[in-house]
């Protein structure tokens, strides 16, 4: 087992009508002034906003709204979040939202608290954040899992970059996660949702280490992510589904999944890159490379993705490569019942040679980076699994 640090502050409330609680929760911290940062309108139409606005009213605690966080959120969008932040003297931050919402108000925390750095700083890594606004988060939707991970991930529009940054300074004080927020969430929300859940869990799985305990848990939360995310996508207000969904997001993405092993994450890197060039969901951008990626490394450890097939899918066959390729099937179709696409003619159309390789060079930051652990993969490999994706 590798060495690791393990570390998880995040307190949770956890289930239905917490969210009427928000003003005790948030109160705690005997704010000044609290912005409310949000996304493109989903909790102004669920009535949402309006009732954690008078909890808090009624609490007498101040705020100041923030909206307008949109899917694969911007470093734009946070500077002018930051700058409302200091203009406003707000000294504590609540998301409301998804990983969109959520990762945007952790770029305007450490904004607030920074004035004089330019933020994009810390996600390139010229500068390390060392202080921070407090945060908090009401999950909306389970996904990304940003409500309880040290990663924030922003789009600089200017350069084109999509990048993340990892500091436990980005861990949240407090999620409240009522899986009831979730039921106004459409179909192709929760597929996208579903899909990032798994990869969050496989990309931790798939790297060069077993560790029977956490591959375990790995296995069963696959299973159950794949059992409920079924039942989610045909009734969005099954809350034992929901419920089982929002605690798999939240598990799947503070590292308790990847305990000891070395995390490979290749397949995000390639998904990013599809989201900066086309603004692809994430959760599709995932779905579209999966296959793809696992059909040109399995063959680095076939036993890996056969103990995968037999103990997530229960595929029988005892044949290593046999079973392996039958569980990347498998992958492939369920995410194609989530309405995901697994290749780019599903979501992009067929691109051009000339594009792939503009995508392997900006996904090797032009050659000079190698992503993955299970099959380390360079500017070359990158381009060959554009290539298959690419049908
Ligand atoms: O913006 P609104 O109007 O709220 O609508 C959102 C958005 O259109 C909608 N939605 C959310 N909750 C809803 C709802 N609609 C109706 N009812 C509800 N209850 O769903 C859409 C997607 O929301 P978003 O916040 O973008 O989803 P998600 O949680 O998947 O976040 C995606 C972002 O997180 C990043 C992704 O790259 C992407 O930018 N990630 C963040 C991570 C982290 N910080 O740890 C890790 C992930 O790997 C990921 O990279
Ligand atoms: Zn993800």
């Amino acid at each position: 087992m590798h060495s690791f640090t393990y570390y998880t502050p995040t307190r949770i409330y956890f289930g239905k009508d917490t969210v009427d609680n928000i003003a005790e929760y948030v109160g705690k911290y005997l704010p000044e002034n609290v912005m409310i940062v949000y996304g493109g309108g989903s909790i102004v139409r669920s009535g949402l906003l309006e009732k954690i606005e008078k909890l808090l009213s009624d609490a007498g605690i101040k705020y100041t709204e923030f909206g307008g966080a949109r899917p694969n959120p911007t470093l734009e969008h946070a500077y002018e979040g930051i700058k409302l932040g200091i203009e406003k003297g707000v000294d504590f931050i609540l998301a409301v939202g998804g990983g969109s919402a959520i990762d945007t108000a952790k770029g305007i925390c450490h904004g607030i608290a920074n004035p004089d750095t330019d933020i994009w700083d810390y996600w390139i890594g010229t500068k390390q954040v060392e202080k921070t606004l407090p945060l908090g988060c009401v999950l909306t939707i389970p996904a990304a899992g940003s409500e309880m991970s040290h990663s924030s991930v922003l789009t600089n529009m200017a350069v084109h970059s999509k990048r993340g940054l990892t500091t436990d300074l980005n861990r949240p004080l407090f999620a409240v996660m009522d899986p009831t927020l979730t039921y106004t969430l459409p179909v192709y929300q929760i597929g996208c949702g579903v899909t990032d859940i798994m990869m969050h869990t496989m990309d931790r799985y798939f790297n060069p280490l077993e560790n029977e305990l956490t591959d375990a848990i790995a296995e069963a939360l696959l299973r159950t992510v794949i059992k409920f995310g079924t039942v989610a996508i045909k009734n969005s207000h099954d809350y034992e589904a929901m419920s089982e969904l929002m605690w798999a997001g939240s598990l799947s993405h503070n590292n308790l999944t990847g305990l000891g092993g070395i995390n490979d994450f290749a397949p995000h890197q390639l998904g990013h890159e599809i989201t900066v060039k086309y603004d692809t969901a994430h959760g599709a951008s995932l779905a579209t490379i999966w296959s793809s990626w696992a059909r040109y490394v399995y063959d680095a450890k076939p036993s890996r993705f056969a103990r995968f097939a037999r103990n997530v899918w229960g595929i029988t066959e005892t044949d290593d490569n046999k079973a392996a390729i039958m569980g990347i099937q498998a992958t492939e179709d369920y995410f194609k019942s989530l309405g995901m696409p697994v290749c780019f003619s599903d979501v992009i159309g067929i691109k051009d040679d000339s594009v792939l390789k503009e995508m392997a060079t900006g996904c090797s930051r032009g050659g000079t980076r190698t992503i993955g652990s299970f099959k380390v993969l360079d500017e070359n490999d990158i381009y060959e699994i554009y290539k298959i994706a690419n049908r």
